[in-house]
């Protein structure tokens, strides 16, 4: 059976996010990029729905800004220039069926502009609270080049101290590919 999902990190947290989300969701794209996750996210929030996507560089809002453009759904979305640990600000404790983080660089940009350990895990902390019970998260984690592991290691190191009673979490290995593998990783939030 063909599966228009790759498998791969990216691949297989679109699946996950398209069996959790439906018409009128309200979503958040944490690395908004070139948008794709963002427009991915608009189609499945659809007309009742929104999207609420952050970027630190204002190349990658303008990248996504023109692609919402031109895919006619930029009304479906916020697009705002700010660090992701500033999540907090702009969506509600228990507002969001499903958020993206897919860290890293812009694509095609500055590859020493990247997500870092820190901010990144205060962001995914803060999203937490950001879930709806009943709602769904995805991290795809990429490592070992201009980013080295510190962002990797940090995230991998907090995701047991997440609360089991109210957070289930799994993180994907794609134990027989070699090389720095990007990491997928699934949060579903239970209480
Ligand atoms: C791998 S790209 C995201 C790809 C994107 N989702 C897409 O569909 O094209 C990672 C993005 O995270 C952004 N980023 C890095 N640090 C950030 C931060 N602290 N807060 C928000 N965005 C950040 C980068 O600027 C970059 O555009």
């Amino acid at each position: 059976m063909e599966n228009k999902f790759p498998l791969n990190a990216l691949g297989l947290s679109h699946q996950f996010i398209a069996a959790h989300i439906r018409e009128g969701a309200f979503c958040i794209d944490a690395t908004a990029g070139k948008g794709r996750d963002t427009l991915f996210l608009c189609r499945l929030v659809g007309e009742s729905g929104h999207v609420l996507a952050l970027d630190i560089q204002a190349d990658a809002v303008a990248q996504t800004t023109a692609l919402l453009t031109a895919e006619g759904v930029v009304h479906r979305a916020q697009v705002i220039e700010a660090c992701h640990s500033r999540l907090g600000e702009y969506a509600a404790p228990d507002s969001a069926d499903g958020i993206m983080f897919n860290f890293g660089w812009l694509p095609g940009g500055d590859h020493n502009t990247f997500s870092h350990a820190d901010t990144s895990v205060a962001a995914v902390r803060t999203a937490l609270d950001r879930l709806k019970v009943g709602g769904v998260m995805t991290l795809c984690l990429y490592y070992g080049r201009q980013n080295g592991t510190a962002e990797r290691d940090a995230i991998l190191a907090f995701l047991p101290t997440i609360d089991h009673r109210r957070y289930t979490v799994i993180r994907g290995d794609f134990s027989n590919r070699t090389g720095d593998v990007p990491i997928p990783i699934f949060i579903i939030r239970e209480q």
